[in-house]
């Protein structure tokens, strides 16, 4: 039995979609060239051992028959142990683990960073116990335990880790298509965004205002299915276009915020073929879609208006193993 391994899985960006996903419209996710890197041990003990010095947690010890048991499960280890636990029932398996965590990225940019390390998990375990679980295999063990520590996702950022490039996705992965991918620029607000709130509000406003929410969420699903066919026939200008138009969708839905605006703006002056938030909204990033020509001034621009470019390539490589 193999008894250590390293995995590495890819962080994500929205490009087109999000908040509609949730309700079973489609999205286009990227990943991004920031990893989350998971080390694990088999050992002889009866603990799940855990060290995540990135989210503060170290020498963590649980004893493998009481994983996932407590309501009080610290915040930057409920990922980890929530899918050890679900592996291990699901695979029947029990033995003692040592997992070490660390990341590219700050969790503050809204990377997907416990989806990440979610999958790595998940796929580390597979190859330390021989289990040759699939993609699918493994999207569906994580969309699982994401789902039992978060309640509410639509998956999307799961699917990125796993099969990195850009994706067309639908919500539980009932669609994953790759498509290609487009150049942008990322700025980082500063404002640390809250995703289960976020959606949270978004499906109160919901109940309050079905038929216009509603149809703002449909509304939502046709620019990503017409961003879909703009990436296939290389459409620049028209693909920018629907970028601003999902903007403008998203601030309906109460998502937006003045330091987003500020960003956005600043790069669509500065000759982005459009922008947008990326994720839940409240803060985190956005995206701005750029040829090679204007790059450089939509980084200045974004800079001077008070954001943080985060130098990130999109499109990258899926779950993998390093050692
Ligand atoms: C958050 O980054 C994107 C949302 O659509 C939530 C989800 O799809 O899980 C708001």
């Amino acid at each position: 039995m193999k008894k250590q391994i390293e995995v590495s899985a890819p962080g994500k960006l929205m490009l087109f979609g999000e908040h509609a996903v949730v309700y079973g419209r489609p999205c286009i996710v990227t990943a991004v060239d920031q990893r989350v890197r998971v080390g694990i041990e088999q050992t002889e003990s009866n603990f799940l051992e855990l060290n995540a010095p990135d989210v503060g947690i170290e020498r963590y010890r649980r004893n493998i028959k009481g994983l996932g048991v407590s309501e009080n499960l610290s915040k930057g280890a409920r990922f980890v142990e929530i899918a050890v636990k679900n592996f291990f029932q699901q695979l029947n398996v029990s033995s003692g683990i040592r997992i070490g965590t660390s990341s590219d990225f700050s969790s503050e940019f809204g990377f997907g960073s416990s989806s990440a390390v979610t999958v790595a998990v998940i796929k580390g375990l597979s190859e330390v116990f021989k289990k040759n679980l699939s993609k699918r295999e493994i999207f569906d063990l994580s969309y699982q335990t994401v789902l039992e520590v978060q309640k509410v996702g639509s998956g999307f950022d799961i699917a990125a880790a796993v099969w990195g490039g850009t994706i067309y996705f639908v919500k539980g992965g009932k669609v994953i298509k790759p498509v290609k991918n487009i150049p942008s620029v990322v700025g980082y607000t500063g404002v640390k965004a809250d995703t289960t709130s976020l959606v949270l509000m978004v499906s109160e406003l919901y109940k309050k205002q079905k038929v216009l929410i509603g149809g703002i969420f449909e509304m939502i699903g046709k620019t990503v299915e017409q961003a879909r066919r703009s990436l296939l026939v290389g459409d620049s200008r028209k693909l920018g276009e629907l970028m601003n138009i999902n903007q403008g969708l998203l601030d309906s839905l109460g998502v937006n915020t003045p330091e987003l605006s500020n960003l956005i703006f600043a790069a669509r002056g500065a000759g982005a073929y459009g922008a947008k938030l990326s994720g839940a909204g409240g803060g985190d990033c956005m995206i701005a879609f750029v040829s090679e020509d204007s790059r450089k001034n939509v980084e200045k621009a974004i800079k001077e208006a008070g954001g943080k470019v985060l130098r990130v390539k999109t499109g990258a490589e899926g779950i993998k193993i390093e050692k």
